[in-house]
């Protein structure tokens, strides 16, 4: 599809990730020097729901200084859906659609995960068009081999169970780290790996709680007096489900935690340890991202202008091998990348001894 731009509206969706600063950045000033003008939607999609919201013009003027700084200049929200909005769940997409309209907004840009490219999707499908750019700590959208925020995640979680590390030694104790990627262990799983973890459980990987146990008795028969546990917080045990803090409003996700405090639980009385369980949450959200998200949200900010500049919209950016192209929104919707029992990370961690639970 394409289509003549003149005018591009930029939202940032969903949770935050870091790097979404670096995309705004080498999308405004690519469209800039195109001759296209950028606006921006205040907290996701609330920008275009309320009128109260703003939506920003963004020039190098806006962007300048931003490229270190976590969060989003725009602010984020994973609660505005335009097709399920507030408490009852209020379709108020048309309402969205005049808004563009009336803004002579002639593209919308959409940072964000798989729930924001959904929403893309159905928009297109009311006369928008939609360009999105793939955004998640997670890294678990199908269509591109990594998402922005996700090496800031992992280096961020590595740091922690560095420290849990040399606290856990000092002591005879086991240290459980619960880390963040709902139903995808690939922060876990890095994460992991990169902090010399004894243990790595996954939510693809449904745990036998026996065998975590097993591992943490071998190495005191080995006269090393710790260990050290990474679990992912959708991990959860054969038979069981994964542990959450909250159920999610209808049309949204429930709100995951307590897997870590679980596994302490049930690791209690089969080994000789005291356990103590670490939640890092938000902090693998936050903070400045590292370098490599700030040279891939920034390719990826370029590689959405230059789709406007073609007028082709319908698309999302992809990183594709060391390659950022594009696909079609259809393909890249609904196509999670969940951790493989083949995958090369997986088969990495079994060749060093580190025990799965499965
Ligand atoms: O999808 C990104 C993510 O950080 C997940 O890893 C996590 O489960 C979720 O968002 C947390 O969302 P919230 O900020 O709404 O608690």
């Amino acid at each position: 599809m394409t289509h003549r731009i003149r005018k591009a509206c930029i939202l940032t969706g969903g949770g935050d990730a870091p790097g979404l600063n670096a995309v705004l950045r080498a999308f405004v000033k690519t469209c800039e020097h195109e001759g296209i003008a950028v606006v921006g939607s205040e907290d996701g999609f609330e920008g275009l729901i309320q009128s109260s919201r703003r939506l920003v013009s963004l020039t190098s003027k806006e962007v300048r200084g931003i490229l270190p700084k976590g969060g989003s200049i725009l602010g984020c929200s994973n609660t505005a859906n335009p097709f399920h909005y507030g408490p009852e769940g209020k379709d108020v997409s048309q309402d969205v659609v005049t808004r563009i309209k009336d803004n002579d907004i002639d593209v919308l840009v959409l940072v964000g995960g798989d729930g924001t490219m959904n929403m893309g999707l159905q928009l297109q499908k009311l006369g928008i068009p939609i360009i999105g750019v793939p955004k998640t700590i997670d890294n678990d959208l199908g269509a591109t081999d990594i998402t922005f925020g996700f090496e800031t995640a992992v280096s961020t979680a590595t740091w922690a169970i560095d420290a849990l590390h040399s606290t856990a030694a000092a002591h005879v104790r086991v240290m459980i780290t619960e880390v963040m990627g709902r139903y995808a262990g690939w922060i876990a799983l890095s994460a992991g790996i990169a902090g010399g973890a004894d243990v790595i459980l996954l939510p693809e990987m449904p745990y036998d709680i026996e065998r975590v146990a097993r591992k943490i008795r071998q190495r005191s028969d080995q006269g090393i007096t710790f260990s050290v546990v990474v679990i992912g917080e959708g991990a959860h045990p054969k038979g069981g489900a994964a542990a959450e803090v909250a159920k999610g409003r209808e049309g949204h996700l429930p709100r995951l935690g307590g897997a870590g405090r679980e596994l302490e639980e049930a690791l209690e009385g089969k080994v000789n340890h005291e356990i103590r369980t670490t939640v890092l949450g938000h902090l693998q959200r936050g903070g400045s991202p590292c370098a490599f998200d700030r040279t891939l949200g920034t390719r990826f900010g370029v590689m959405a202008a230059k789709l406007c500049v073609e007028g082709l919209v319908g698309r999302m950016v992809a990183l594709k091998s060391t390659k950022v192209t594009s696909v079609s929104l259809e393909d890249a919707v609904n196509h999670p990348k969940l951790v493989t029992a083949e995958c090369d990370l997986v088969a990495t961690a079994r060749a060093i001894g580190i025990e799965l639970g499965a």
